[in-house]
């Protein structure tokens, strides 16, 4: 249809939010990145400044005690942190990403009892869909949950799960009935503290290393029947409903990764002398940044388009989502290792922020589905 640019154009709000955050960033999650990287550890100053802030779980309607922040909202938080930080800005993605099957096919009593501790900062949600052999087959699943009285047994192994272990809530796709295949899944609220749930050691990881990767394993989980969000057999249908609106988010912390190796790489040419003057004045140079920040602005007009999308739960949602974060991720790969080149020997070491950069951009490329998968989306539902 007709763009309606009025719609995606961020508000006065959206400026003033896009501020505080940055300004949170840099004050309280810059100086911290370079050592969760190295360290591989888990940014507990990120989360408890985000938290401080109520920034770290913006999405949560206020209806059940959030902020209730737009998409648009959403993304800048997001954008913001993962120019500081790439593993810290998993917060209040994955947050998102967790809770939002609750939001969208959960029953009253379920988005009491889950949103409000979120909402909170008590408590972090993670989604767990991705096996060890089903990962861009989802529905290939084979964890199960089998029905007994008012109980559901859970049994199964979930892989790749962003932030496990420190996430007090879960949201876990099962299959409930195998003969249908993605409309015999269901989709229920796991809490850590459930008896049979525990973790796999912590994926040693290329990047977003501060980010705990972990497999979820479910050892005769018993849980209440009424854990289970939406009607039996909806479960693959809300995953799938989810990741439309979540993949703006990963688009968002795409985009901010590659802000963020571009504003390093833009100080730094102005600084750096070779041949009697700073690089910056030689058009190769010059022309390097013109294209990354040219990609960098289509990537944000089409992820703000989807956001706008996305809040009005737009029809054609699930083409744009797909490609806000296919575009985005492969904006972010190009401009970080760009990146890297201009910095030249100083951005191969660690002592310079963007090799981190370029290697937390790659996984944008890989979660919330491939980008062979978004192609997949995309031309299922094309325009
Ligand atoms: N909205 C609502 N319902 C949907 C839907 C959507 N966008 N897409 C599918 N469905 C439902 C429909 O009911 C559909 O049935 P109908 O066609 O009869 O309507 C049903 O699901 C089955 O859909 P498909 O036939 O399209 O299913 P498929 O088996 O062919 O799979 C796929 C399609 C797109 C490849 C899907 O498996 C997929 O997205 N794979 C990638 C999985 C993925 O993104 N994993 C990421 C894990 S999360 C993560 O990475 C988190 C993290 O760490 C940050």
């Amino acid at each position: 249809g007709t763009p309606d640019f009025d719609l995606y154009r961020p508000s006065e709000e959206h400026d003033m939010l896009r501020d505080t955050v940055r300004a949170l960033a840099e004050a309280k999650i810059t100086p911290f990145a370079a050592a969760v990287d190295e360290e591989a550890r888990f940014p507990q100053e990120a989360l408890d400044a985000l938290v401080a802030s109520d920034l770290h779980a913006v999405h949560v309607p206020e209806s059940y005690g959030g902020t209730g922040a737009d998409a648009l909202a959403t993304v800048i938080v997001i954008e913001e942190v993962a120019r500081a930080c790439a593993s810290s800005s998993l917060i209040p993605a994955v947050n998102k990403l967790g809770s939002l099957p609750v939001i969208l096919s959960g029953s009253e009593e379920l988005k009491k009892k889950y949103l409000g501790p979120l909402a909170k900062g008590d408590a972090m949600f993670s989604y767990c869909l991705s096996e060890p052999d089903a990962g861009s087959d989802a529905a290939g699943m084979k964890t199960k949950a089998v029905r007994d009285g008012d109980f559901y047994v859970l049994n199964g192994v979930k892989r790749w799960i962003t932030n496990a272990g420190v996430s007090e809530f879960y949201t876990v796709m099962a299959v409930t009935d195998p003969a249908k295949r993605s409309k015999g899944i269901s989709a229920f609220v796991v809490e850590k503290g459930d008896a049979g749930v525990s973790f796999g050691a912590p994926e040693k990881k290329l990047g977003i290393k501060g980010s705990p990767t972990r497999e979820v394993y479910l050892d005769n989980v018993r849980i209440p029947a009424d854990r289970m969000i939406g009607a039996e057999g909806t479960g693959f249908a809300t995953a799938m409903q989810t990741l439309d609106h979540t993949r703006i988010t990963i688009a968002a912390q795409a985009l901010g990764i590659a802000q963020g190796a571009l504003d390093y790489a833009k100080g730094y040419v102005q600084e750096r002398k070779q041949f009697g003057k700073p690089i910056a004045d030689f058009q190769g140079i010059q022309f390097m940044l013109a294209d990354m920040a040219m990609k960098i602005e289509a990537a944000r007009q089409l992820t703000y388009a989807a956001a706008a999308k996305s809040e009005r739960g737009d029809a054609d949602l699930t083409f744009q989502g797909a490609a806000a974060k296919c575009f985005a991720s492969d904006v972010a790969m190009e401009v970080t290792t760009d990146a890297v080149q201009l910095l030249g020997g100083y951005g191969y070491t660690r002592d310079y922020p963007v090799e981190r950069m370029m290697r937390d951009a790659k996984i944008t490329q890989i979660y919330e589905g491939t980008n062979q998968v978004q192609r997949i989306v995309m031309a299922r539902n094309l325009p």
